[in-house]
């Protein structure tokens, strides 16, 4: 940390109403480096009365920050965005410290975050209402469309900056005041974005981040309050679950961008080459541990081993390392727990008959760092083909016919992110509009962006972040009929 030049970034306990709230007794707990295991920083844990209190302040700010013109809050949302970029290497190097991710790909998410605080800067002033064709003459029918309250954001580790940014900007821009919950493993990045919210001139209690290792008792209170009316959270669908089910006393509108399990299609008609630089940017961003990652490739029998060849000689060429490694593509996962499960995956693999191709094992740096791995020979009866991976392995399974693989690809009950490559225009239609995802990429490895609606349908959750729709989860609809008007 001592490399961060920008010292005010740096903040150890939650912001609370304006506040950095610490000391009186509250415990603390390491933010670690993943590459190595040293403590980075020393944070306090929030407390239940803290939890209380950051949602009492949100109330309070709720009815002052809703009638704030929208040019106001535009304005404080291009300043916000504004202090990311000046402080973008400072940004980044925290990112990078806290969660691992090589440092390009953490200025990367810096930027990508910031994308979506201009986008709802801009997006801010356009939040309109309509007018309604009546069935009488004497009636009008008009729709307002206004902030649903004070919203609750629950983010995770391995995007610690632009999870954030996703939430809480299109909340922000309609009139709503938040709560930020940001995973345990990361939350320098999240305190960061606080510290320059707070310098962009949000009112006290607009924005507040609550750290603490204890996110069931954060969540619990969240899906309790009354005064919660929106919960965004971007996690596991496990938890996912937990919280629909925990929130249902409290009818909240939610939003979850929960697992994904995304097929990656490589047709024979594709262009191998276009089709491997997609599968690695697809599978090996963020060391594989992104929930749009492809997680089960799908090569067609005729072109299997040419495009295994040419996949191997291209992920040979990563450099796995420290994220201030010269060259480094991939980093170290972000936990123990992460190692054992790729161990565990790819034992499963090669136990029912997958061969390794590339890597297989942990790498030689140790600690939380694992080989760029390709197994061939997969077939769906392994753990890879319906677990997340969260990891950089790439099982390669073989098919022969479009009809087998749109089957095989939606034989799950996820349905983020999916990509395939092909160059027929017929086949590009039939394929787009039968995979069971609300994300496809053709012929493209990364799809995400902030003038896109980002995701997911069945057990991937509901809801769409970014773009012209990132607003609508934020907004109620209400509607006025304006009757006598004879
Ligand atoms: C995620 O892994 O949840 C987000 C990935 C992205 O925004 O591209």
């Amino acid at each position: 940390m001592d490399r961060v030049k920008n010292k005010s970034l740096l903040h150890k306990s939650s912001f609370i109403n304006g506040t950095w709230v610490k000391g009186d007794g509250r415990t603390s707990f390491n933010v670690t480096n993943p590459a190595n295991g040293a403590p980075l920083m020393s944070v306090e844990n929030a407390t239940e009365a803290d939890v209380h209190l950051a949602i009492a302040s949100a109330e309070k700010a709720f009815p002052s920050f809703r009638s704030l013109p929208a040019k106001s809050r535009a304005i404080l949302l291009r300043k916000w965005y504004d202090l990311i970029i000046e402080n973008i290497d400072d940004l980044a190097l925290i990112l990078s410290l806290e969660q691992g991710k090589p440092l390009a790909e953490a200025r990367g998410e810096i930027l990508y975050g910031a994308s979506y605080v201009e986008w709802f800067s801009e997006e801010a002033r356009r939040i309109y209402g309509d007018i309604i064709p009546a069935a009488s003459s004497d009636k009008r029918i008009l729709t307002l469309k206004q902030p649903i309250g004070v919203v609750a954001a629950i983010t995770p580790w391995n995007f610690p900056s632009a999870m954030i940014t996703r939430k809480v900007a299109p909340a922000l821009a309609v009139g709503c005041t938040v709560i930020i919950k940001p995973s345990e493993e990361t939350p320098l990045s999240a305190l960061a974005l606080a510290e320059l919210a707070k310098q962009a001139g949000f009112p006290e209690g607009v924005l507040n981040v609550i750290v603490t290792k204890d996110a069931a008792m954060a969540g619990d209170i969240f899906c309790q309050s009354s005064v919660i009316r929106k919960l965004s959270f971007t996690g596991s669908t496990a938890v996912g679950k937990i919280l629909m089910r925990k929130s249902a006393d409290t009818v909240k509108k939610l939003s979850m961008e929960l697992g994904g399990n995304a097929p990656f299609i490589v047709f024979d008609d594709a262009d191998l080459d276009a089709a491997v630089k997609g599968a690695i940017a697809s599978k090996y961003r963020n060391a594989g541990q992104t929930c749009v990652c492809a997680n089960r490739i799908f090569v067609q029998e005729g072109v299997y081993d040419a495009f295994a060849e040419k996949l191997k000689i291209e992920v040979e060429r990563l450099n796995v390392g420290s994220f201030d490694t010269k060259d480094v593509a991939i980093g170290p996962l972000i936990n123990k727990a992460a190692i054992e499960k790729v161990t565990r995956i790819i034992a499963d693999a090669t136990g029912k008959g997958a061969k390794i191709l590339l890597g297989g094992e942990p790498h030689a740096l140790g600690h939380h760092f694992h080989q760029p791995t390709i197994l061939t020979n997969v077939t769906r009866d392994m753990a890879c083909f319906s677990e997340e991976i969260f990891g950089p392995v790439a099982p390669l399974y073989k098919f022969s016919s479009e009809e087998e693989v749109i089957k095989l690809a939606n034989d799950t009950p996820y349905g983020l992110a999916s990509y395939f490559y092909a160059r027929d225009i017929g086949r590009i239609w039939r394929v787009s509009e039968a995979l069971e995802y609300g994300m496809v990429g053709i012929n493209e490895g990364i799809i995400s962006s902030e003038a896109a609606p980002f995701g997911g349908v069945k057990e991937s959750g509901n809801g769409r972040e970014g773009s012209k729709y990132g607003t609508d989860d934020y907004l109620e609809i209400k509607y006025l009929c304006m009757g006598g008007l004879t």
